[in-house]
Order: structure tokens, then sequence, then C-alpha cells
């Protein structure tokens, strides 16, 4: 009698624990996933920012979005700052918010420094400047630009000659600046932060696109010369990086559901996840980072590999724009 309750209740329960575990399987699978990428993530940040404590890092235009963003997660990491911008009163703003957020014994005060990236005549002065902070520079986070947007026959030639500058020369002048010291150190690391447009050329932005291809040509031709000196370039592209105000505001549930699914595809990224981008670059001594959603991702391999069919989606595009535009 006994034994046949038992082979009853066991025929009872097995199938309810079978169920029960059918169930929370997924979700469980998930969480650990969810716990092993979190761990592996934290793992990461911690050892990136032990790699660039007490170096010296310089960020020119470090008042811009992207710029602040740098400052920030470097500052945090106990990098010994040299913040460059061509407004005193944000550069002052910018040093007083990140002082006022960390733990002044495991941090530096930052340095502040003005440069107009485009007034090319002032950069060598300006790079003496820098190298008399601390002596010397072990990362140069090459930041500032300048964008323009608008066809090629209404943009002036002295426009063009200025994006040039601000994109291209200007960056170049200060590398070359700096870089004297780090070959007699042999030691240092030059990151570019170039764009996609770096790599496909976009209508109505040619003047922008021209300076960050030139851009990213120099930077690879140097990358190959500084090896025999342990010095290391990296470029970054972002895609378009997003403003803040596109954010859904804190503590907005179905709005962080939405942007955690949605954001990476329909947005472009985050200012905030470029930084840690950069910072994972700098202390990885990665070469060349590309930050695109799918879709231009694919553009940059289409326009690569099938160079005929990405100039004719292109044109599509413009002519499409061109018919709403006479529509409306
Ligand atoms: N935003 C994007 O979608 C995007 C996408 C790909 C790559 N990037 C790259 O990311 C980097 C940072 O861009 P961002 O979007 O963060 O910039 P941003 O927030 O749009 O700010 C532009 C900055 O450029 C500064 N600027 C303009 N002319 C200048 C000059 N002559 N000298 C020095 N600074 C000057 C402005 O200073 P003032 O405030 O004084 O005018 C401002 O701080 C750039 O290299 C950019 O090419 C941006």
């Amino acid at each position: 009698m006994c034994v046949v309750i038992t082979v009853l209740s066991c025929d009872l329960l097995f199938p309810t624990a079978m169920g029960i575990f059918s169930v929370l399987a997924l979700p469980l699978l998930l969480l650990g996933i969810s716990g092993i990428i979190y761990i592996y993530q934290s793992v990461r940040w911690l050892l990136s920012k032990s790699a660039v404590q007490n170096k010296v890092v310089v960020i020119t235009d470090a008042i811009s979005g992207l710029g602040k963003e740098c400052s920030r997660v470097f500052h945090a990491g106990g990098a010994r700052l040299v913040l460059c911008g061509r407004n005193w009163e944000k550069l002052e703003a910018l040093y007083d918010a990140l002082i006022s957020v960390t733990d002044p014994s495991m941090t530096y005060a930052p340095k502040l420094i003005l440069l107009d990236i485009t007034d090319i005549n002032c950069i060598r002065d300006v790079a003496k400047e820098i190298l008399n902070c601390y002596g010397c520079v072990d990362v140069l986070i090459n930041n500032a630009s300048m964008k323009v947007k608008g066809a090629v026959q209404s943009i002036s030639l002295e426009l063009d000659k200025k994006i040039m500058d601000a994109n291209y020369f200007g960056p170049i002048t200060l590398t070359k600046a700096i870089l004297p010291n780090m070959i007699s150190r042999r030691t240092g690391q030059i990151v570019l932060i170039n764009s996609i447009q770096g790599k496909i050329g976009i209508p109505f932005r040619a003047a922008y696109a021209a300076s960050k291809h030139a851009a990213v040509g120099f930077f690879d031709c140097l990358r190959a010369e500084m090896e025999e000196f342990d010095i290391s370039v990296s470029t970054v592209n972002p895609t378009f990086i997003c403003s803040y105000h596109r954010q859904p505001a804190p503590g907005n549930w179905e709005a962080s559901i939405w942007k955690f699914f949605f954001r990476k595809v329909s947005y472009g990224v985050h200012p905030v996840e470029v930084a840690e981008e950069v910072l994972a670059t700098v202390s990885r001594k990665k070469q060349e980072v590309l930050m695109a959603n799918p879709i231009p991702r694919a553009a940059v391999y289409i326009r690569t590999f099938f160079p005929e069919l990405f100039f004719a989606i292109v044109a599509s595009g413009i002519r499409e724009k061109l018919k709403t535009e006479e529509e409306n």
C-alpha cells in the first residue's frame, strides 16, 4: 500500500517539478548570462580605469559633448588630465563639475589650457604649455573638431579650409609638437576621435568628410611609423553621437526598456558609451574602433566591397530627399 502511494505521489510530483523547472529555466538562464555579462563588464571597466591611473592625458575640446564625458571617465580613472578648449568659462565649469563629484585623494585636479584648434600658428606654443604641466604626455586625445553641413556649392572655400584646419591641420600640428616627447621616452598613445564619415562620404557633408578622411589617412601612416618607438595610435570612429536630451528621463521604466532595445538601431551612440570605448581603446591599445549601428556598419562594408551599389543607394536617397522637398 505504502509503495503504491509513493509511486502515485512521484507520478504527481515529478511532472509538476518538471513543469516548474521548464518555466524557470529560461529566466534563470537569462539571469545567469546577465550576471556573467555584468561581472565581465565590471572587471573590464576596473582594468581600463587602472590602466590610466597617474597617466598624463590631454583632451582637446574637452568642453564638447564627447570631450566632457571623456574628461569624466579619465578623471575618475585617476588620470592627470590636461583639458583644452577655446572657452575659459566652460573649461572652469567642467573643472568644477569634475572635482565636485570625485574623491580628491583618489584623483588629480585637472589642468586647464586655452586652445583654439583652428589657430594653427598658436598650436606649437600651446603644446609647450601642455608639456610644461607635467613634463610629459602619456596620452593625447585629439577630440576637437568642427562640423559643417550644406551642399558643396553653398560652402565657401574659406569655410572648407577652416574645416580642414580644425579637423586635419590642427590635430596633426598638435600631434607633431607632442611626438618628440613621446619618442624620447619611447612610450605614448595618440588617439584620434574621428567619425564614420572618415570612412564613407555622406552627401551635404563634403568638407567634414574630406577632413576626416584626411585625418584617418595621416594617423594610419603614423601608426606604422611609431611602432618602433612603442607609441600606439588609435582611431575611434563613432557614427552619430546622440545628444543628452534625446535620452529617456531616468526612472522612466517604459522609456528605459524602449531605449535598451531600440536605441542602438535608431538613435546612434550615447557620449558616455563612446567615452567608455575611448577609455577601453587606450587601456587595450586598440588600433581602430568603429562604433556604428548595423545599418551604417553595413554601409562601410558595402562601400568597400561593392562601391557601385553604395553610390547607387546614396544617389537614390538624395533623389528621394529632393522629391519630398519639392512636394512639400
Ligand atoms: N556628434 C556626433 O554625432 C559625432 C559623430 C562622429 C564623430 N564625432 C566626433 O566626436 C568629437 C566630439 O564631437 P562632439 O559631437 O562631442 O562635439 P559637440 O558637442 O558638437 O561640440 C562641438 C565643439 O566644437 C568646438 N569647436 C568649434 N570650433 C572650434 C575651434 N575652432 N576650436 C576648438 N573647438 C571648437 C565647440 O566649441 P564652442 O562651444 O566654443 O563653440 C564645441 O565645444 C569630434 O571629433 C567629432 O568629429 C561626433
